[in-house]
């Protein structure tokens, strides 16, 4: 007899015991997002230093959505507050944390040498039922899974930035992703507040593929000297209803990170004219102008 107990209306996930390598901006917010959908959380860094600043920006996060969920009921906030810091621990020991990992989610620099050596190295140690999943914005989840041999057991698990504000988990299906590790990756998504789309290998996914030469086609715009930097923003959130124009958005994003997105893009299709070098981007990057992180891009900020 097959029951279903599935009438909570609270998503399950197969997941219990998650372990995120790399503690930054990403990794932090999808540590926060685990431990708060009630799940185990290792999180990795290299140093203690690193993990201390980011479970203290996690407990922040944290507080700030205590706030508003536990409006009337400051007891029951701080409860969830203390719950959740609770259920995630700190390691700077990758291989030893991913030993009861049923999930690895890799958010570590964007770089695929390192992220080979870290791959390959937890792919002899983690079970043979653990996921990896990698959360990097512009390499191929293919490549990163060519050095290890649980090929059906990878995929990729693509974060917005702020995590725990970004509704969105674009879940990548490399060309040897298996339909139940995909099955569990979407079940997991979903546990952890998520709405998943599902994309193939292909660069950018969906969001990055069409916001990335969007943003560029606005910089070459500017370049041009067709329009004013802001009357383009203007123009992006009155005429079209963007919530920001894309130099706002460039700016924000920071122009290293276009520029580096970009950059990888033009190598591998160098015919494609959407992917061509941008000499303004090129410019401001050379000059520190990094957008709001560095006080000037597009616009200028006043510094954090
Ligand atoms: P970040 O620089 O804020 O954090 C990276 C963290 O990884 C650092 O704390 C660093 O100490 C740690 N780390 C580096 N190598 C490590 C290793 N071998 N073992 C353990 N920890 C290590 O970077 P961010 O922005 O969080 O990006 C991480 C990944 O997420 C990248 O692959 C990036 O492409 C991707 N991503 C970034 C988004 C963004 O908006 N910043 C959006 C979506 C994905």
């Amino acid at each position: 007899i097959v029951r279903n107990f599935s009438s909570s209306s609270a998503m399950q996930s197969a997941i219990k015991n998650v372990t995120v390598i790399g503690g930054g901006l990403m990794g932090s917010g999808i540590a926060q997002v685990s431990a708060q959908a009630g799940q185990n959380v290792t999180l990795v860094d290299v140093s203690n230093d690193a993990l201390a600043k980011a479970k203290k920006s996690i407990g922040t996060n944290l507080s700030r959505v205590a706030k508003k969920m536990y409006k009337d009921n400051p007891q029951e906030g701080e409860k969830f507050v203390n719950d959740s810091l609770g259920r995630i621990n700190t390691a700077t020991d990758a291989a030893e944390a991913s030993k009861s990992a049923d999930l690895v989610v890799e958010a570590i620099v964007e770089n695929i040498g390192v992220k080979h050596k870290l791959f390959k190295q937890l792919d002899g140690v983690a079970p043979s039922h653990t996921i990896f999943a990698s959360n990097t914005s512009s390499l191929s989840i293919n490549e990163i899974a060519s050095v290890v041999k649980r090929k059906d057991k990878f995929g990729g698990l693509h974060f917005f930035n702020p995590v725990p504000v970004m509704r969105l988990l674009e879940v990548v299906k490399g060309s040897e992703t298996s339909e139940a590790t995909y099955k569990t990756m979407m079940e997991w998504g979903k546990s952890v507040g998520k709405t998943c789309i599902t994309c193939k290998d292909t660069p950018g996914f969906v969001v990055n593929r069409l916001l990335v030469p969007y943003i560029c086609e606005a910089i070459r715009l500017y370049e041009r000297g067709d329009a004013s930097a802001r009357d383009i923003d203007i123009a992006m959130k009155l005429g079209a209803g963007y919530p920001m124009g894309p130099l706002e958005l460039a700016d924000y994003v920071g122009l290293d990170t276009n520029k580096f997105i970009l950059d990888g893009w033009h190598k591998k299709f160098p015919d494609q004219q959407l992917f061509k070098p941008i000499p303004l981007l090129e410019k401001l990057v050379a000059e520190g102008k990094l957008g709001v992180k560095t006080g000037e891009g597009f616009y200028k900020y006043e510094k954090k």
